[in-house]
């Protein structure tokens, strides 16, 4: 396990999770003898930007998922079939099936229920809410796939007239939570890897996995010599630390410094863009304005502070849970 979780978090493995996580899990269901987990992926109230992100990882592809991780079940988005041949498939996985299978969920929960209805079955209209607590009964681990299935996200946003929330909050069960906008490949597959071989990973306190959300952005992004120097960039595109111009990575769990994303090549502050705390539960609105600089000083005492606590006491004073 300790052997899995370095190899995860060492960036010379960064695009060749593959290489880590796959004959891994060959190893593990050889000895075990044991049957690749049924995985029931549903598609809540989101974008789907998830399911988009996890079709570009390139080791291992969807397709060395598909064929080595997991028994895929049902997935709304990506399967041919629609009709009532797959509802029944989605059933009857989870019936009788106590602790048998893994469901995984992409998007917020609409306790407005006539906004996500996921599908239809004998003339009845199964909500997402309806849905996610009659799986999340019988599954044996709930994973939430990006920030709206973690915490509401971009879908629970003001004015939120679906009341979206995220998974946990709907189903009131324990829920891992690989969260982000959208979560980077290797951080659903990586968490997958671990339940399916070692069961429950390590959370941190808002129930990510601390094997990728662990440390914050801030504390090996390729600007933090300018940070510790004091040196600020004045304007979008200027190399200096981003943190006047807004960037919430002292406040913002996630390993995209090292990992880097589209096929690791970059990452948002390589890009010349602040990170905009896409890991965190309440966002967007409590990252909000993403490009605002921040006050020099404690906005209520005017004393002196440190900016990484200037920007959490700026965040929690406006209601957010961090
Ligand atoms: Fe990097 Fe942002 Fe931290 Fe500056 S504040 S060092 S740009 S993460
Ligand atoms: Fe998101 Fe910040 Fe990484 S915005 S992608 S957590 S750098």
């Amino acid at each position: 396990m300790d052997l899995y979780i370095q190899l995860c978090q060492d960036p010379q493995y960064g695009g060749r999770l593959a290489s880590v996580v796959l004959p891994r899990l060959r190893e593990f269901f050889a000895d075990k003898d044991s049957r690749k987990p049924p995985v029931i992926w549903l598609e809540t109230t989101g974008c789907s930007g998830n399911s988009v992100s996890l079709w570009n990882a390139i080791g291992p592809d969807l397709g060395q998922i598909l064929e080595d991780m997991i028994d895929l079940r049902y997935w709304n988005f990506l399967m041919a079939a629609q009709d009532d041949r797959a509802i029944e498939l989605l059933h009857n996985t989870a019936a009788g099936r106590k602790n048998r299978f893994i469901l995984v969920v992409e998007g917020a929960i609409a306790l407005n229920e006539r906004y996500t209805v996921v599908h239809r079955r004998a003339g009845k209209d199964y909500s997402a809410l309806e849905m996610v607590r009659f799986l999340g009964r019988s599954a044996q681990h709930v994973m939430a796939v990006g920030t709206c299935a973690s915490f509401g996200g971009p879908s629970a946003a003001h004015p939120n007239p679906s009341r979206s929330v995220g998974l946990e909050e709907a189903i009131n069960r324990k829920v891992i939570k690989a969260s982000g906008c959208p979560a980077h490949p290797d951080w659903i597959i990586g968490t997958l890897g671990y339940i399916l071989m070692f069961g429950e990973p390590e959370l941190d306190e808002h129930g990510r996995p601390r094997i990728f959300y662990g440390e914050t952005v801030h504390r090996r992004c390729t600007r933090r010599s300018f940070f510790e120097r004091g040196i600020f960039a004045q304007s979008l595109g200027d190399p200096e630390c981003m943190l006047r111009l807004g960037c919430k990575g002292p406040v913002t769990g996630a390993d995209c410094p090292t990992r880097q994303w589209n096929s690791y090549v970059s990452w948002p502050v390589e890009a010349n863009t602040p990170c905009i705390g896409c890991t965190n539960p309440g966002f967007p609105d409590q990252m909000e304005p993403f490009f605002e600089p921040l006050p020099e000083r404690d906005e209520q005492t005017a004393n002196p502070v440190n900016p990484c606590h200037l920007v959490k006491s700026r965040i929690t004073r406006r209601g957010g849970r961090l």
